[in-house]
This record gives structure tokens, sequence and C-alpha cells, in this order.
């Protein structure tokens, strides 16, 4: 359908500004975000390999002397979102916001590197984004697992990318919401309020980030005092895929990666624990309470794309896989629809992501060759046949949240792109 094809391209050159891309081109979104900002550079590189490039370069113009690449970037000084750069209050080059995303820009990175034949002047830009790269990995290391156990704690759930997911359900249910606040939610103007989070939990979310303003972001503090602090499975897994990913560039690029390697053995081996033999499924765990957190999320499923070299824990993941949704229209659903945490319309309660899908089919692809196919082209063909939408129902692929959605776009390419793959 190369009308699609088309059509992604518009939409991302339609969301562009000087050297990022907006998530959306509707008022949900007007700033730079952190893996929306990796999936869209993989997008431009099937079409426009210094726009990718840019993208990234931007990204990283906005990384902390400590390391951390912030979640937000607010290029302008549009405050029509909440919360922007006059409540952050923070940001090195560019005001940012004070916490991080899922490090993927290492796993994008690879693959654009191996689909094109890059030149000197592009090698030396990319030999630029590596290092910062994995000082952003070295922040994770030193600031996120500081006991050095191997798995790093996100501390806010922004942090995930799915920020409403039940999995925080139990440790957001211990925070109690700061009785003096004061703000207003923006992303009700222009979205269905059954579609987003609730007002509970953005009451905690502001809560957190206002601990954390009040020690100024000191990484060191913010690890000891979050109120909200959880290893996540699939948030390890795509670390563990990326510090793989990124040992490789780091390797064909002659920089060291000594830290970066002691790391991966130790998460691997870590990441194998937490399946728990007894429900068949990855567990994630609340620090701050030592308890568990036992939900069906389709996230839970980072773990295959981290390659992990056990083949029987794999088959067996995948398996499960297949049991996400047995009678659903489309898949994935954020959470399995037998699970009392799932909502169809609400956000990372039940639709479905493409980030989600193509993670997965990136995770299956050199594991069950059939499946991988069906994934891929079921993904593209709710695309073709619904639109480049944020989330999309899988009951009935009704679509939700923001149209013209950059990485849905940009994901788009990539899977069109590699149809004959395999
Ligand atoms: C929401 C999503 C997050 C995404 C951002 C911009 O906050 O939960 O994953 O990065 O919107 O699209």
């Amino acid at each position: 359908m190369s009308n699609r094809i088309e059509e992604a391209k518009k939409i991302l050159l339609g969301n562009r500004k000087k050297g990022y891309t907006l998530p959306t081109n509707n008022k949900l979104y007007p700033a730079q975000w952190n893996w929306d900002s990796a999936f869209i550079a993989l997008g431009y590189s099937y079409f426009n390999i210094d726009y990718a490039l840019e993208e990234i370069e931007t990204l990283l113009e906005g990384q902390w002397d400590d390391g951390m690449v912030p979640h937000i970037l607010f290029h302008d000084k549009d405050t029509s979102y909440f919360p922007n750069h006059t409540t952050w209050k923070c940001g090195k080059n560019i005001p940012s916001s004070g916490i991080t995303q899922p490090p993927v820009l290492a796993i994008v990175l690879k693959k654009i590197i191996e689909n094109n034949k890059l030149n000197a002047d592009q090698d030396s830009r990319i030999l630029k984004i590596l290092k910062k790269i994995k000082k952003f990995h070295e922040w994770f290391i030193k600031f996120r697992d500081p006991n050095k156990t191997g798995l790093v704690s996100i501390l806010h759930p922004w942090e995930s990318g799915y920020d409403n997911s039940p999995i925080w359900d139990e440790p957001m249910n211990n925070i109690s919401v700061d009785k003096e606040l004061n703000y207003q939610r923006r992303d009700l103007e222009v979205s269905n309020s059954d579609e987003r989070p609730l007002k509970i939990d953005y009451d905690r979310y502001v809560t957190i980030r206002d601990q954390f303003r009040d020690v100024n972001y000191d990484p060191y503090k913010l690890y000891e005092l979050s109120i909200f602090n959880v290893v996540d499975v699939g948030f390890n897994s795509l670390f563990l895929k990326a510090n793989k990913d990124l040992i490789e560039l780091l390797n064909k690029f002659k920089l060291n990666f000594e830290e970066i390697e002691l790391f991966i053995a130790k998460s691997e081996s870590e990441i194998i624990k937490l399946y728990n033999h007894d429900i068949d499924e990855f567990i994630s765990r609340d620090l701050n309470t030592n308890k568990d957190i036992l939900i069906p999320s389709i996230t839970n499923y980072f773990t295959l794309i981290a390659d992990l070299k056990n083949n029987k824990l794999n088959n067996k993941i995948i398996n499960n896989l297949k049991n996400h949704n047995l009678n659903e229209k489309y898949f994935f659903s954020t959470i399995k629809p037998d699970h009392e945490s799932f909502e169809e319309k609400r956000y990372w309660r039940g639709p479905v992501w493409i980030n989600c899908n193509w993670l997965i089919y990136q995770g299956i692809k050199n594991k069950d060759k059939e499946y991988s196919i069906k994934i891929k082209n079921e993904t593209i063909s709710l695309i073709e046949n619904k639109g480049f939408h944020e989330y999309y129902s899988c009951k009935d692929g009704s679509v939700m949240g923001a149209n013209n959605f950059s990485w849905s776009a940009a994901l788009y390419l990539d899977l069109v792109n590699k149809k004959n793959e395999i």
C-alpha cells in the first residue's frame, strides 16, 4: 500500500520542527520525547538519513552533565502542555523534564547503521552519538543500580513510557498525595478522559515529581528517597538489549566497553530469575516494599528482545505470548484481557500500541519465524486499515488518542521495508 508509505513520510515531515519531531500534530505532546525520537529516527532512516541522525543528535543535546537523557526536551517556550518547563525547572542546554525514558536509542542506531551505507561525515557523527549513548547507559548503571544488583530501577511511572500501566497500581497506591497540589491538566482538552490516566494517577505523578524537584533532581538523593522505586522486567530487558547492541557498536568504533559488558552478564542472569515458575510469568518488583508485581502485561514480553540465553525459557514465553490475545481480533493488548485491571480504552491499560508490537516482533523473529511474520503482517494491516493512531482497541480496532502519531508512522516504515525479511 504505497499511499500509506507516502502518508507515513508526510506525517513525520509534518510533525518535524527544527532538528526534532513532535509525537503528533495536535496539541497533546508539544515537545520532544526520548523514546519517541528513537523510533522516529528509524523511520527517517528509510528516506532521509540526515534527518534520522539529526533527530538523535538533538535529543542528545539535552543530555545532562551526569549522563541522563531526559524524557522530555522543551525546545520552545510553549506552556500548553502540563507539566511544562516552567514546572519542572531543570535542564542543561535545553529546558527538560528531570526523569528519563526507556533507553532504546542504541537498538535503533544499530539498525540504522546496518541498513545504510554511511559516508565519513556520517560516521564521525555516529561516533559522537555513540559516546553520548555510552554515557547515558553508564548513568543508568551508576545511579539506577547503586547496589550493583544487575537490575536498574525506574523512579517514576513516566520513565517506563507505559505511564498508567496496572504494573504501577500497587506501588502507586502507597503514595499519599500532597494536599497542597495545584496544577491544571491539559491533556483532557484534546483527548477523551476515558482514554487517558485518572486524576488520582496525575496527582501521584505530580507528587513524585515535586519530591524530585525539591532535591534539585540530585540522582543520588532521588534513588534514596523516591516514594516510587520499581525494577520492571520489561524496562530491564530493553536496557539489556540496548547494552548488547551498544557494545557491538562500541567495538566497531574502537571504543571500550568493559563496564557495560560486566553489567550485561549480571543483568542477564538476574532477569532470568524474575521468571516465576508457579504462575509461568515474569514478575517485576517494588523495591520500596520488596513485593513482587504480578501483572500480565505485554511489556513483560520485552524479555524476548533481550535474547536471553535460555531457549527453553524463550519457548515457554513464546507459548504464553500466543495465549495473550486468544479471543481478540487485534493484538497485542497492553494487558491480558481476562485480567481484572484490563480496560479496553484507557491508554496503557488495554489498548494495542504499535511500539509494543514492533519490539516484540524484533524479539521473536530469530526464534519463531512463522509467528513473527504473523505479528508483522497483522501490525501492518492494522495500520493500513485504520491509519496512524496513537493506540487501538484490541476488540474492534477502533482508534484512540492522537492521530498522525509519529512513532506509528516511523515503525510502519520499518515494518514495510522489511516486509520480505526472513
Ligand atoms: C505518553 C506515553 C509515552 C510517550 C509520550 C509521547 O506520555 O505514555 O510513552 O513517550 O506520551 O508520545
